[in-house]
């Protein structure tokens, strides 16, 4: 990770529509965004100049937009060639793409209906997320003590802001405890996801994942689930009980930033990193390089 602070990073930041200077892509403290949350962004990765699966990511940004009643000013394809010039304009093939919407300062009350539509993309050099050395043996999962609210107290398959306050405050305290991540449960005592990736365990040669019916549906848990459906793998996607991770041999994390990450341990439930986990980790290293540099 950088040690210099992201607002001193050098480059350019895509800001409604112009390219700026990285440190000039500022906003006012008076922001709706920045007051009550009213943001939404993706995470997205380059690899090899090519960045994986844009378009599926810029679809669920307008999407999350949408669910939180903003519409973004520009379209999928406008966004998508934004995020590729600004690519190649900071001369990375290798990176961390991230767009984001906010509402901005016209209102400052709770309501802001006529609040602009910003949207900015910032793209930068963004090595594993977990220490590579870590990742290899296993991570380590703490049990989170939030957990992931029903979508009937917030908007639960929108990529918001807002939903990530909870995020922090488990990673926070996973890491203050010695662990890399932690697992957070649904509001029901379910099984959920880490706070910025989703859970997959094994069984006896099957895949096991929850049904993302309150947290995000990952696009790496989708081609995840698809690359493990093509090797032949059993995926199945349901409830899961904390206490039935006694019962899994294997276990991984998948999201844009931690690609396909084992896990080793979460709490007193202990994993291999076994065969399929392995797998999924070439396969998935794989399936991101562009199709060109894939097939040399
Ligand atoms: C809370 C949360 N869950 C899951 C994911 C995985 O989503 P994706 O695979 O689309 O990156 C992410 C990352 O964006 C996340 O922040």
């Amino acid at each position: 990770m950088a040690s210099v602070p992201f607002d001193q990073l050098d480059g350019e930041i895509w800001y409604n529509g112009a390219y700026v200077p990285w440190s000039e892509a500022k906003l006012h403290v008076l922001t709706h965004g920045l007051h009550y949350a009213s943001a939404v962004f993706e995470g997205e990765r380059a690899y090899g100049g090519e960045i994986f699966k844009l378009t599926e990511h810029t679809e669920r940004l307008h999407r999350s937009a949408e669910i939180l009643g903003m519409e973004i000013p520009y379209s999928v394809a406008e966004i998508d060639d934004a995020c590729r010039t600004l690519l190649k304009r900071q001369g990375l093939s290798d990176a961390y793409v991230r767009p984001i919407a906010w509402r901005g300062s016209e209102m400052m009350g709770v309501s802001a209906q006529t609040n602009r539509i910003n949207l900015a993309i910032a793209i930068w050099q963004w090595p594993s997320y977990f220490k590579p050395e870590e990742r290899l043996k296993g991570i380590r999962l703490d049990q989170a003590e939030y957990r992931r609210p029903d979508p009937r107290t917030a908007p639960a398959k929108s990529k918001a802001a807002g939903l990530y306050m909870i995020c922090t405050l488990s990673k926070h305290r996973a890491e203050a405890r010695g662990y890399a991540d932690a697992l957070m449960l649904d509001w029901r005592g379910q099984v959920a996801e880490a706070t910025g990736a989703n859970i997959f365990f094994v069984k006896d040669g099957v895949l096991h994942t929850p049904t993302p019916d309150c947290f995000l549906d990952g696009i790496t848990r989708r081609t995840v689930i698809e690359l493990a459906k093509k090797r032949g793998y059993e995926v199945v996607e349901r409830a899961i009980m904390p206490e039935e991770m006694s019962g899994f041999s294997e276990c991984f994390l998948t999201g844009t930033a931690a690609e396909v990450t084992p896990v080793s341990e979460i709490g007193p439930y202990n994993f291999k990193v076994g065969e399929i986990s392995t797998n999924l980790v070439n396969d998935y290293m794989q399936a991101v390089q562009p199709l060109q540099s894939a097939a040399e």
